[in-house]
């Protein structure tokens, strides 16, 4: 099997930064690029941060986390970022344009035998045309990467086997509990699961049925899950979901697919959730816990 040595992590927003340190920490050599300098800026920012507590609590030691930022890179250019890698993990914005042009980019610019894997949350791998069709694959990670153990890869009918092995260990390497599906559909297991649930939270609040609040705790109290629906679009961005659901749309035609009217309403508000200070709930008020 391939020897991997070298990952780079293309996009360092929410997901992004966050999967280069479960890299680094893995004992990857490790670049993370971004258009944005402010972007990496506050990757780092962010990362120094969270590895400071990890410290604290005694998860790693400080010549762990030493180690593993001595491991990480930060860079705008594609090509010092793809130029020798052995494995790339895209986590730029989720729309298939720019996957599409990232990816043929990194097809132009990493060596031969670099896997690309893409951490779309919903775009299957092989609506991402390149020339190496048999080394892309899904590599999905939930959010924070850097708490949640779980990462669906995801196979076309082209990737290979090796290809599918590489990224299970890679996976593995990051402390990650990975999980292979030989067959290719939109949003995977996790994420259809989820919408089904999103989808009716959302269907039940537009009717009047129930307010967000009251929703968010039925689910929470009856059903034990540990934050509801409407809490985990702040958590994970409205923005995120909202692209998700264009997408899958996109692909199906199917108008139940299609974004409801109050995340559309959000999303042009720029009310996107935590990372705005507003979503469904107002996190710049004093007393909200949630
Ligand atoms: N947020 C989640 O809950 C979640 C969970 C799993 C997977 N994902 C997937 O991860 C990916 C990233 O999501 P996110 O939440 O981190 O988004 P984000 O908006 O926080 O970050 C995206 C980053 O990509 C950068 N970017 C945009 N175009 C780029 C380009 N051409 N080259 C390099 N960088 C570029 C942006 O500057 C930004 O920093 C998406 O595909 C999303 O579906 C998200």
């Amino acid at each position: 099997m391939a020897q991997i040595e070298r990952i780079t992590v293309i996009g360092a927003g929410q997901m992004g930064h966050q999967i280069a340190m479960l890299s680094a920490l893995g004992g990857f050599t490790t670049t993370i690029q971004d258009v944005k300098e402010e972007a990496l800026a506050g990757a780092k920012a962010k990362l120094e941060g969270i590895m400071g507590d990890w410290v604290k609590k005694s998860k790693i030691t400080e010549e762990e986390k030493e180690a593993a930022f001595a491991r990480l890179q930060f860079t705008t250019s594609m090509e010092e970022a793809a130029g020798n890698a052995d494995f790339i993990i895209e986590a730029a914005v989720e729309k298939l344009e720019v996957k599409q042009q990232i990816f043929t980019q990194l097809d132009i610019i990493a060596p031969g035998h670099t896997i690309l894997a893409t951490n779309s949350s919903t775009i299957v791998n092989s609506l991402l045309e390149t020339n190496r069709a048999d080394k892309v694959v899904n590599m999905h990670f939930f959010f924070p990467p850097l708490v949640m153990d779980c990462v669906e890869v995801v196979m076309s009918d082209v990737t290979s086997e090796e290809t599918a092995e590489v990224t299970m260990k890679v996976s593995e390497t990051m402390n990650r509990t990975a999980v292979l599906l030989r067959k290719e559909i939109s949003g995977f297991v996790a994420n259809r699961i989820l919408g089904a649930l999103q989808r009716e939270a959302v269907y039940l609040y537009e009717e009047g049925i129930a307010d967000f609040k009251d929703i968010d705790t039925i689910c929470r109290k009856a059903l034990r899950h540990p934050i509801g629906p409407f809490e985990l679009m702040d958590l994970s961005g409205i923005d995120v979901g909202y692209y998700v659901m264009q997408q899958r749309y996109q692909e199906t035609g199917d108008p139940a697919d299609q974004p409801a009217a109050c995340i559309e309403e959000k999303v042009k508000e720029g009310n996107l959730g935590r990372k705005t200070g507003k979503g469904w709930y107002d996190y710049t008020k004093k007393g909200v816990t949630q």
